[in-house]
């Protein structure tokens, strides 16, 4: 097999090494194409370009493979919790027993928010989205916390600003709810365990305890899990980009979560319920909403179809849609979205349109019918993603800051503007 690439310009030869991963995936190194050459590449919305090398999670979209760590996504979900799946993602490995304890324990510990950020939460109006306030009070950590501002933060410190991150920003999500709709906050307590101190914080009132169970725990635990990495998704490239500034890791993850809340990435999953919406208030015609999404003149899409990467079937996918089956066969409930849904698919996956572009339910098709069950309402949906995704902006971020070679990130543009004009005045001067 070659071990380069010749890239032939004007009768020049240049040899491009070619890099090989660990699950034998190629890539030709064009570092030195420009220098060299003067000429870059162009590879808009990056569909054919890999913007680094990363050890954290392996994603085969032909084959349907996704693993965190070399550990298959579904014997995480079926055998792990978000808090271990976290520690592997960030830092490399299965925690030991003391390990795992030490960094639950840290989760607690870290688990209130500086009590002057409270104030934040009344400044916004009610209405406003929990992505935008979860955004801005992420990056107002780094002003809350500026000990781990800085350049080159140890190992010691990356950890402990992780830990703070991943615990403060479930209560920052959990209040910005409450806030939404005018009740007071519950704060986090000491003797529940991530994703029930989650629920509890979210659902419990001081009139109304709210009463766990292991099945609403497990799914959203399966449901965090699936979302805690995804390689070099837009958002993630997001933090990178950021971070190969050298910008704090507060205003690196906070840059992600603008990122995510687009309907095109993490927002997808409000924006299928909402489509599933309007399709059942208008007759629940399947036919009708499939024939908009094929028309190249209707700006309907089917969300929660289609991925840049995976081509054949979304694993994640897969997990949650028997997730929500079970979830809302054991709590009783009857979710027409859910009926309507799997009509979509069906027809969908039968349709040329579809099979020809190879279009399938990606991980948002049936997150939102789980969200839904659960009590969580729409607008927190994207919210719930962030908190799944944080364990893996961490790693990525964390892996990048660590890597010498890693250098700023900056791409080249082919221009395409005017040509040099002189300047003569148009509008008259003051
Ligand atoms: N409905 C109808 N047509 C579609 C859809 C869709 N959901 N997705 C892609 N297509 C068509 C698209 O119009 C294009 O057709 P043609 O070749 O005739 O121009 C073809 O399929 C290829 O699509 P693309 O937009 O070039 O593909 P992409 O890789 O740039 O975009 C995507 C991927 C996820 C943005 C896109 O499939 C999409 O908009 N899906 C709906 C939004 C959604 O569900 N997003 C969540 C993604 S998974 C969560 C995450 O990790 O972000």
């Amino acid at each position: 097999m070659a071990d380069n690439v010749k890239v032939i310009i004007d009768g020049k030869t240049l040899e491009c090494p070619i890099i090989v991963g660990t699950e034998g995936e190629r890539a030709f190194d064009i570092a030195k194409l420009r220098s060299q050459t003067g000429l870059i590449t162009l590879d808009p919305g990056f569909s054919n370009t890999g913007a680094c090398k990363s050890a954290i999670t392996y994603l085969d979209g032909d084959k349907g493979i996704l693993r965190y760590r070399g550990i298959p996504i579904e014997q995480l979900a079926e055998k792990s919790t978000f808090v271990e799946t976290s520690y592997l993602l960030i830092h490399g490995k299965l925690p030991n027993q003391n390990e795992l304890e030490d960094f639950s324990e840290a989760y607690n510990e870290h688990s209130m928010i500086h009590e002057d950020m409270i104030n934040f939460f009344h400044a916004y109006p009610s209405t406003s989205h929990p992505m935008a306030i979860l955004s801005a009070m992420v990056c107002a950590m780094s002003a809350y916390y500026p000990e781990f501002v800085k350049e080159n933060p140890t190992q010691k410190e990356i950890d402990r600003i992780a830990i703070q991150l991943l615990s403060k920003v479930r209560t920052i999500c959990a209040f910005s709810y409450k806030k939404s709709i005018g009740e007071p906050f519950v704060y986090p307590k000491y003797d529940l365990s991530y994703v029930p101190n989650f629920l509890n914080m979210m659902f419990s009132s001081p009139t109304h305890p709210y009463k766990l169970t292991d099945e609403v725990v497990r799914a959203l635990q399966v449901l965090l899990i699936l979302h805690a990495d995804h390689e070099q998704n837009c958002s993630t490239s997001t933090v990178r980009l950021v971070g190969s500034a050298h910008a704090n890791l507060y205003a690196s993850i906070s840059a992600g979560i603008c990122a995510l809340w687009g309907p095109l990435h993490g927002g997808a999953n409000q924006a299928v319920i909402e489509m599933l919406e309007i399709i059942h208030k208008d007759g629940g015609n399947v036919q009708k909403y499939i024939a908009k999404a094929k028309d190249k003149d209707d700006t309907f899409r089917l969300m929660g179809f289609g991925h840049r990467v995976y081509k054949n079937f979304d694993p994640r996918a897969k997990i949650i849609k028997k997730c929500a089956d079970d979830l809302l066969k054991t709590l009783g409930i009857q979710d027409p979205l859910l009926d309507l849904a799997k009509q979509m698919e069906e027809t969908a996956l039968k349709d040329e349109y579809f099979i020809e572009r190879k279009l399938y339910p990606n991980v948002d098709f049936y997150s939102g019918i789980i969200y839904r069950a659960i009590g969580i309402p729409l607008n927190m949906f994207p919210v719930m993603f962030a908190i799944g995704r944080l364990p893996g902006w961490i790693a990525h971020w964390k892996e990048m800051i660590q890597d010498p070679t890693s250098k700023i990130g900056r791409p080249f543009q082919i221009y395409t503007g005017a040509p040099k004009t002189e300047y003569v005045a148009i509008a008259k001067r003051k």
